[in-house]
């Protein structure tokens, strides 16, 4: 937990806050006349007769209503992009990026929000859209909300404080943090710059995946998740609303921080995670299990099991599986895998792969361990190995993910990636050897990196 900055406990949970006693009204909701002058407002995040386990709604109690502000007028979206993806076609090549640089330009979180792909439509409520940010400004006298989905925040560098509708949140590289459709928030840059991803997920909100035999406990737990308490700007002035609202920016003028909520209760919340609490479960006999066991949370589509987004990360970890090939193996999948890297390196990659730079893999695209990892993971000694310093994490959908023309075109594209695999070569012989396998042929590895 952050030092000055208070949370409470658990997912989707029944939350209430109140930063100025007596602002909760206790026993209804909506009171003929609030005690403290506050208005009263509802947020609703779901249908109100959506079934109650997925039901979301918050009641806010604030200085002044969400209405009061000026039109909006559209504004450049600069690099954000929108469902439907249709700017280029979609190869179905095997695509890597590199870091996104911070930029030199003064540049806060919204204008550093530069869109890699996606897939489905806003207007649709389907898909989702990958993001990347590169920031060095915080947010001041602007403030920012989607209306096209709720924002998954995976921070890369630097630490985010997220001033919200619903209160404070503080992210940093190796925590999470999801900010609802339509909450209102601005972000301050504690360290001054920073990057990362941004899941925008147009699709039903992200809820903890069901654990099956796993049991009553494991992966992520419920109790793990941070909601912030009320916390409210009462401040008059010249200040900007800009809304993402089917694709497009818009801009409205206001005389008030809009992040006026002086108590609040419900369970239509920001929320944020720190992924080292994440329970790990994996093989403890053989074999690679799929990576759908490493899932943090998912967001359904109304086909079972077909996750319109599953957020998925490898920690930390132990491998001990036995005559196994370790790394994960060559893949041909249904799904489209978008890999992004916090910190270190992947085990399926010994290079090429950076912190901050992101991989896709979309449907039935080949992809698996480079050449060098191959060699090394065939032939390693499989003692209990402890995975450390990586954290790797995908955003895995069910609809293939289209990039943009800024993704196909941009010099952070690596346009060599798919020589990372032309170094392996054939092992096939007929005859098994001795020792029961594959005899090595003796020639020179040849692959080639970065
Ligand atoms: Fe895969």
């Amino acid at each position: 937990m952050t030092v000055g900055v208070l949370y409470q406990s658990g997912f989707g949970n029944e939350f209430v806050s109140e930063a100025v006693p007596g602002a909760l009204p206790l026993g209804q909701n909506a009171p003929q006349k609030h005690p403290l002058g506050l208005y009263t407002e509802q947020l609703s995040g779901t249908p109100f007769t959506a079934p109650r386990s997925q039901n979301r709604r918050t009641w806010t109690y604030r200085i002044r209503p969400s209405v009061t502000h000026q039109p909006y007028e559209e504004i450049p979206s600069r690099l954000i992009r929108s469902g439907p993806f249709t700017e280029i076609p979609t190869p179905p090549n095997q695509l890597r990026w590199d870091p996104l640089p911070i930029p030199e330009e003064p540049t806060d979180f919204v204008d550093g929000i530069v869109t890699l792909g996606g897939n489905g439509d806003p207007a649709m409520q389907t898909g989702v859209a990958i993001h990347l940010y590169a920031a060095n400004r915080s947010m001041n006298d602007r403030f920012f909300y989607s209306a096209d989905g709720e924002s998954l925040v995976v921070p890369q560098l630097g630490t985010l404080r997220l001033h919200t509708e619903l209160g404070i949140l503080e992210t940093a590289p190796g925590e999470i943090c999801v900010i609802p459709r339509g909450i209102k928030f601005r972000v301050e840059l504690i360290d001054g710059q920073a990057r990362g991803y941004l899941c925008e997920n147009y699709g039903q909100t992200f809820r903890l995946p069901d654990l099956g035999p796993i049991g009553a406990n494991g992966l992520a737990n419920a109790r793990d998740f941070q909601a912030p308490t009320a916390a409210f700007e009462n401040l008059d002035g010249e200040f900007h609303i800009t809304a993402k609202f089917l694709g497009r920016l818009w801009t409205a003028q206001i005389d008030h921080s809009p992040l006026d909520v002086v108590a609040w209760h419900g369970n239509y919340a920001p929320y944020k995670y720190d992924l080292a609490r994440f329970n790990c479960i994996n093989t403890v006999s053989f074999d690679h299990p799929d990576p759908s066991i490493y899932t943090v949370l998912s967001s359904p589509s109304a086909i079972p099991g077909t996750a319109n987004c599953d957020f998925a990360i490898f920690p930390p970890r132990w491998l001990v599986a036995e005559h196994s090939f370790r790394p994960p193996w060559f893949h041909r999948n249904f799904m489209n895998e978008f890999m992004g890297l916090i910190v270190g390196a992947y085990d399926a990659k010994a290079e090429g792969f950076l912190p901050g730079g992101a991989s896709l893999h979309n449907c039935m695209a080949g992809h698996g361990p480079d050449a060098e990892t191959f060699e090394r993971a065939s032939s390693a000694e499989l003692k209990p190995q402890y995975l450390d310093n990586t954290l790797a994490f995908m955003f895995e959908t069910q609809l293939v993910v289209r990039p943009t023309e800024f993704a196909m075109h941009t010099r952070i594209l690596q346009h060599e990636y798919f020589e990372c695999w032309q170094g392996l070569r054939k092992h096939f012989q007929a005859e098994v050897s001795p020792n029961g396998r594959p005899k090595p042929s003796g020639e020179k590895l040849k692959f080639t990196t970065r």
